[in-house]
């Protein structure tokens, strides 16, 4: 090719064009759709905040709905609330996911399960030097390992279900379950927990037509964040400044449309992108327009990690030059 320009012209579209193509060939899980209309979504948490809204949203988009928390009337409030707003009844369930046995029960009276969205949880802020053990321990109890008792409760019966269209198992992780985060050193465990369960689980369910969504939420105004608020490290205010703060109503339906796509990784606002495909790593992905960008932005996004990193040890180290 003898004009340089038209060279530079091949390159810029073959190059892109074969990656593209590479990707379609490759990409593993392939794409799913998971239909929600008629089917029955199983939300816990289901009764504040983002849990609630999910619900409210699910019902409105012609889920049956179930939801479980451990307060039976904070449930029955919520089911008032969503048959205000929606005129649409939910099915509620009183246990608490510590307690496998009762958790078990509500989930075989619920029935057949296709959407099962782990949504309980708690954040207790707070350096780990100062925090209590049972603080910690509590964190992990109901944000991680309840997880795993609602999914060995709800898996059996998932996996033998009459409706052979795809389902879906969601997680809720938060943006601290991706970047470790000052002050949260128990909840940002909790929620890396979870990707490592989400990722493994995603291997073993995919031959049963199973599909794992991880979604992880910024800062999120619910009343669970207004308590959180009151026991923040200021240091954590200022490193959670990065990404803003949300409306549960537009987490909800960030998710709801991210469970719905079969995307293994839901974020929910322009920071959450830009920190998903940061931290992409070895996980799943279904779309090739996501694949190419996480190819092509690598280097870009370490090198904004590593700012990041600098400015949050900068305010660590100025926080510390003041004494505090
Ligand atoms: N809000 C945020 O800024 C934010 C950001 C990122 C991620 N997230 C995550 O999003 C999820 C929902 O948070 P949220 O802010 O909506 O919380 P929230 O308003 O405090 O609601 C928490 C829900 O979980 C239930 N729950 C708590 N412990 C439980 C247990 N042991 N067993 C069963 N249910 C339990 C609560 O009901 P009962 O108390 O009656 O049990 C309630 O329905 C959590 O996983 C959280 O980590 C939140």
């Amino acid at each position: 090719m003898a004009n340089p320009n038209l060279f530079f012209l091949f390159l810029l579209l073959v190059v892109p064009l074969s990656l593209l193509l590479l990707l379609t060939l490759i990409l593993r899980p392939r794409p799913v759709k998971i239909p929600i209309k008629n089917r029955h979504v199983f939300i816990t948490g289901g009764s504040s905040g983002i849990g609630l809204a999910l619900a409210t949203q699910a019902a409105l988009q012609g889920a049956k709905v179930s939801i479980l928390a451990r307060n039976l009337n904070k449930l029955e409030e919520a089911k008032q609330s969503i048959k205000l707003s929606t005129g649409i009844d939910v099915r509620v369930f009183a246990a608490d996911v510590r307690d496998f046995d009762a958790l078990k029960k509500a989930i075989d009276e619920a029935g057949e399960i296709d959407v099962l969205v782990c949504n309980q949880g708690v954040f207790v802020p707070g350096e780990l030097e100062t925090q209590e053990l049972e603080e910690v321990k509590f964190m992990l109890d109901v944000n991680l390992v309840g997880c795993f008792h609602l999914i060995k409760a709800a898996l059996p019966a998932m996996k033998n279900r009459r409706d052979r269209r795809p389902c879906s198992i969601a997680l809720m992780s938060s943006q601290a379950g991706q970047v470790g985060i000052y002050g949260y050193t128990a909840y940002s465990a909790s929620k890396f927990g979870l990707r490592g369960l989400a990722e493994a689980l995603q291997q073993e369910v995919i031959g049963e037509n199973i599909h794992i969504s991880l979604i992880f939420p910024p800062d999120t105004e619910t009343p669970g964040f207004a308590e959180e608020n009151k026991r923040r490290p200021q240091l954590t205010n200022i490193i959670a400044a990065s990404s803003g703060t949300m409306k549960a109503n537009d987490v909800a339906k960030k998710a709801l449309q991210g469970i719905k796509s079969g995307s293994f990784i839901v974020s929910c606002n322009f920071e959450g992108f830009l920190l998903s495909v940061a931290t992409a790593g070895l996980s799943p992905q279904r779309s090739v327009m996501m694949a190419f960008i996480e190819v092509v932005a690598a280097g870009i996004l370490r090198i904004a990690g590593l700012f990041f990193q600098w400015n949050w040890y900068e305010s660590i180290a100025k926080w510390h030059a003041k004494g505090k």
